[in-house]
């Protein structure tokens, strides 16, 4: 198969030309794209060398799937040329996710919801999103979930390289012209992550709440969400309280989440899950399992992620994958 990568300089495209090789996908030819900047640049993969240039008419011609992670303004111009290229387009941006005619996929979740491509477009949730509501998909199946409130502790990643390269420069005393966050991370939490809407919440809170309506299927979810940039090189960390329908045992809560694809509950006396010690891995971990103290249908769990895999690069090959079968 032929398959282009947009972006495959950034955080995001780096780590999906990782996870291609990882999980043996097919791939015949590969084109890599970025902006004119990286133009020309050499990246080896498989032992040969590419070079990178800048998308253009004709690219996305013969190409099977195209991994988009380049930004939202790139997918929007460069999606539906794609598309009508005649490739399919996994797009890691916000650009598509909440139009109607496409398909916001996490496939242990909803893969059924790639039946259908009218717009040849699929989109990949939010990261903390992502891991998030593969948490959420076993409660839901066991006891019909009926509200989530979550509080998400987000790495410097998450906003690409320049984010992490803020935090290098900041730990280091130095400055950095263009940080991506609104104050100083180092040293600190920022409970910003996008801009402010009139009615307080900010863009990646609105993510969190109509992406999870969405890939859940359940349009009229209560959710609400706080999002918070820590400084964390790598790695998400999410912590849910979850209300249902039917009260939960922790044993069937635990047992749910366990036999869940792609969790991995980590519990015990001292264990719990963090993002240094799941950094590089493509499952979600869950640990923390508690029944609130006074609400008996509201449990309380805390998730983490590696963003770049499951929160981004391995969810869009995992996508790939779904579609080439
Ligand atoms: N980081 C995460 O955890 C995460 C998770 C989920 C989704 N995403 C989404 O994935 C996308 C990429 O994120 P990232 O973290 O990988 O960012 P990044 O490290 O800043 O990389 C951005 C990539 O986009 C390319 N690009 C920028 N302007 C371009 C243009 N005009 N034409 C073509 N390519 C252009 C860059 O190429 P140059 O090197 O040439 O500038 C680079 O390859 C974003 O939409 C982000 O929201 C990120």
């Amino acid at each position: 198969m032929h398959v282009a990568v947009l972006g495959a300089t950034g955080a995001v495209g780096r780590t999906m030309l990782e996870v291609l090789v990882e999980r043996n996908v097919p791939v015949e030819q590969l084109t890599l794209l970025a902006s004119e900047r990286s133009a020309g640049r050499r990246v080896e993969w498989q032992g040969r060398e590419y070079t990178v240039r800048a998308p253009g008419p004709g690219t996305f011609r013969g190409v099977d799937y195209a991994l988009f992670s380049a930004g939202a303004d790139r997918s929007k111009s460069w999606g539906p040329r794609a598309a009508e290229e005649g490739a399919v387009v996994i797009d890691n941006s916000s650009a598509w996710r909440m139009d109607p005619q496409v398909p916001l996929v996490v496939p242990e979740v909803n893969a059924d919801a790639l039946g259908t491509l009218p717009r040849g477009i699929i989109a990949n949730p939010n990261c903390s999103t992502i891991q998030m509501v593969v948490a959420l998909k076993p409660i839901h199946d066991a006891a019909s979930i009926t509200r989530v409130v979550t509080t998400t502790f987000q790495s410097v990643s998450g906003a690409g390289e320049t984010g992490r390269d803020t935090l290098r420069h900041e730990l280091a005393g130095e400055g950095l012209e263009g940080s991506p966050f609104s104050r100083r991370i180092a040293g600190n939490v920022i409970p910003q992550i996008g801009d402010f809407d009139p009615e307080g919440w900010t863009s990646e809170e609105r993510k969190m709440i109509n992406e999870t309506r969405k890939i859940l299927s359940l349009p009229d979810l209560p959710v609400a969400a706080t999002c918070v940039r820590v400084p964390v090189d790598l790695g998400h960390s999410v912590q849910v309280a979850v209300e249902t329908e039917r009260e939960l045992s922790l044993d069937e809560a635990r047992q749910a989440l366990a036999s869940f694809p792609g969790i991995i509950v980590s519990e015990g006396a001292s264990g719990f899950p963090t993002p240094l010690e799941t950094a590089n891995r493509d499952e979600v971990f869950v640990g923390r399992i508690r029944k609130d103290p006074f609400l008996p249908r509201v449990l309380h769990f805390w998730v983490v992620a590696d963003n770049l895999r499951k929160g981004a690069a391995t969810n869009a090959v995992q996508i790939l994958e779904a579609m080439a079968r």
